[in-house]
């Protein structure tokens, strides 16, 4: 396959391209800083010119997983009374007009049989206490794939709920608090960047054929 990559230098990004590399596909990354992908285009989600002449240059695409988000350390601590509407407004603007913006460029480019992943999140889904604006765009997240399903077939869209990760944003809170976000799995331990890789790869692999306009959850049973 051929494989486009948003948030390609972040932690599930990084993870998806060295699975998609192992099995032979050729992968394209895009984020603002580089990343190890086949080829790297350094743009900004919101530039949609930047996108466009990406998408110009790359040729067919079988696989796009949008795997960008605003992940800013201050608004996830953010108490209620201190957050403003331009807060919901930035990762609103990254996470659903950056992954809009992604799918319109690469429209063109998008093979019949290709497959779109989201990146969601269980707070999308059941709320959260910590980062409000987040949890609203991940929600907003979850409800543009399903429409894009439906706009879009037969090319399949679907999005992954995640649930803690063992990414960046562990070393933004104490460790304590991070087994925290364990214990309040299931499983009682955060994913890894695979595990969470993984769930992307098969959604955009031909093994989910028949499965569009699903939000998978991959989150340790977090939201039972
Ligand atoms: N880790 C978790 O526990 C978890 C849980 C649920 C959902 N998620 C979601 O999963 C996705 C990946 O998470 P992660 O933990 O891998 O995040 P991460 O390590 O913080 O990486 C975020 C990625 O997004 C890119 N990005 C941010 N703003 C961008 C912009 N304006 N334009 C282009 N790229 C931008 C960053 O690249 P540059 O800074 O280089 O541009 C980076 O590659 C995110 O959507 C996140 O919300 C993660």
């Amino acid at each position: 396959m051929r494989i486009v990559v948003t948030g390609a230098s972040g932690g599930i990004g990084r993870a998806l391209i060295r699975v998609a590399k192992r099995r032979g596909d050729f992968t394209i990354g895009i984020s603002r800083s580089p990343s190890e992908a086949d080829v790297h285009y350094q743009c900004d989600v919101l530039d949609l010119r930047c996108l466009e002449r990406a998408a110009g240059e790359v040729g067919p695409v079988d696989g796009l997983a949008l795997v960008h988000g605003h992940g800013d350390q201050r608004l996830w601590v953010k108490p209620l009374s201190e957050l403003s509407g331009d807060d919901f407004i930035d990762v609103f603007k990254v996470d659903v007009i950056g992954s809009f913006n992604v799918v319109k460029a690469f429209l063109p480019s998008l093979t019949p049989g290709a497959s779109v992943v989201l990146v969601s999140s269980t707070p999308g889904l059941i709320g959260d206490v910590y980062g409000i604006p987040y949890s609203v765009a991940k929600g907003a997240v979850a409800a543009l794939a399903r429409s894009l399903a439906k706009v879009l077939a037969p090319v399949r869209v679907n999005a992954v709920a995640f649930g803690p990760i063992a990414t960046r944003w562990t070393g933004w809170i104490s460790e304590e608090e991070v087994r925290g976000f364990g214990e309040r799995t299931v499983l009682k331990r955060l994913g890894t960047p695979e595990e969470a890789a993984e769930a992307i790869y098969w959604l955009l692999s031909p093994a989910s054929s028949y499965v569009t306009g699903h939000v998978l959850v991959v989150d340790g049973g977090e939201s039972l």
